[in-house]
């Protein structure tokens, strides 16, 4: 916190400044905890599914199984997108992976009948449609950009499967089905961050779902939030070896540069997110011939020991990349992977903020010259 010459206290990036409740997630981030709706997040990650753990977080409650059925078939029949959409991806399918995703999620707004209702169940049945297709998008733009035909939607597999399945024109194995399940899973919620923040400012002034997980997906695209898996293979690969990774590694740091995938806002302990994806990475690499990556990184984290003094560790980004990757997934989806997890979390915290809403709108402090007159453009110089 600073004090202006004013005397206005100011907390830049609103470090430390709680704006409302939430019974959505909890994070401890001094000791790496964090909980789904109470649930821990490495109960779930062990045990549940995507599908289950987007049923939590959306009616706030485990299904049973006639339920959790039910809620899977629901969202099976939501995958295809319309054909218009598809000729947008087609006109845009150039650009960014996220910005052809936050366009195309724009102009599925066109086509949803719930579109002007922002009762609690218009908002849920529409996150859950976005849910559900979000995942065709995003594999019909990539084999659209290669000149391919993009792949029907699935309805035999489950969310991951099917995405997978959607992206090469091929069954992925029940290994990687399990991997990418649970990649979801660690990516679907996650508080107060920066896009779920962008996400509740849009429906604070009572915008719709389309437009606050459109401001959800612009946000999340920077290096500093979920950009930061796509960066860290890049590094990987520069690298190249794991005996290159130290000097690598060191030049940044001595440069005032940052390593990829360390740090985070809230976690002044390990991400417990990394976990899961740690041991995956590693096997995920022995079996596809290729361990140079998880050597690569784990030498990576030896160079950064000495700042998890400064609360600096690993955190989710850091081996996500390695396993996208080891899976023949394009660099430029990565974070676009992390978009398709979170929008149940989005969604949600729009729900949250429409529950008992109040316009999101902070100060900022005025320091800049006062009064000043005005200056026809004649008489500039
Ligand atoms: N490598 C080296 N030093 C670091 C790093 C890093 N990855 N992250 C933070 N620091 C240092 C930073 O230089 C600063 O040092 P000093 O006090 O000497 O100036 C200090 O730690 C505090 O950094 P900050 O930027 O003020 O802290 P923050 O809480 O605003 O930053 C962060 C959080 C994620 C933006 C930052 O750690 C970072 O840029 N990390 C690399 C990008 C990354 O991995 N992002 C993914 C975040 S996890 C996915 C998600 O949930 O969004």
């Amino acid at each position: 916190m600073t004090t202006s010459s004013s005397g206005v206290e100011i907390r830049r990036g609103l470090m430390g400044v709680y704006f409302d409740r939430t019974e959505s997630c909890f994070i401890d981030g001094t000791i790496g905890k964090l909980l789904y709706r109470g649930y821990d997040i490495h109960e779930l990650a062990e045990n549940s599914t995507f599908e289950e753990v987007v049923y939590l977080l959306l009616y706030g409650k485990l299904p049973t199984r006639r339920e959790l059925d039910a809620f899977d078939r629901q969202l099976r029949s939501d995958r295809d997108i319309p054909d218009d959409v598809l000729d947008i991806i087609n006109k845009v399918k150039n650009g960014h992976p996220m910005d052809v995703l936050r366009t195309a999620v724009s102009a599925l707004s066109a086509y949803d009948p719930d579109v002007r209702d922002n009762s609690e169940a218009a908002l849920i049945r529409k996150g859950l449609r976005l849910t559900a297709m979000a995942p065709t998008i995003v594999a019909a733009h990539d084999r659209i950009r290669k000149g391919l035909k993009p792949v029907k939607p699935n309805p035999d597999l489950n969310h991951a499967g099917n995405f997978l399945h959607m992206l090469f024109d091929k069954m992925p194995s029940e290994e990687e089905m399990h991997i990418m399940d649970v990649d979801f899973i660690l990516h679907a919620e996650h508080g107060s961050n920066a896009s779920a923040f962008a996400a509740r400012v849009a429906a604070s002034t009572q915008t719709d779902l389309h437009s606050a997980v459109v401001a959800g997906i612009a946000t999340l695209k920077g290096p500093a939030h979920g950009g930061a898996a796509e960066e860290v293979m890049k590094m990987a690969e520069e690298i190249g070896r794991p005996e290159n990774a130290e000097p690598y590694a060191r030049n940044i740091l001595d440069n005032g540069g940052r390593v990829m995938g360390f740090g985070h806002r809230v976690y002044k302990a390990e991400d417990p997110r990394a976990r899961h994806l740690r041991e995956r990475s590693r096997t995920l690499g022995i079996a596809k011939g290729q361990p140079q990556w998880f050597g690569i990184l784990t030498k990576l984290q030896d160079v950064m020991k000495p700042y998890q003094a400064r609360g600096i560790f690993v955190n989710v980004d850091f081996f996500a990349g390695s396993i996208y990757y080891l899976m023949g997934i394009p660099d430029d989806i990565f974070i676009s992977i992390f978009a398709l997890g979170r929008i149940p979390g989005w969604t949600l915290n729009v729900v949250e903020q429409y529950r008992n809403n109040i316009l999101i709108r902070p100060l900022t402090d005025y320091n800049g010259p006062m009064d000043v007159p005005y200056v026809p453009i004649s008489q500039r110089n």
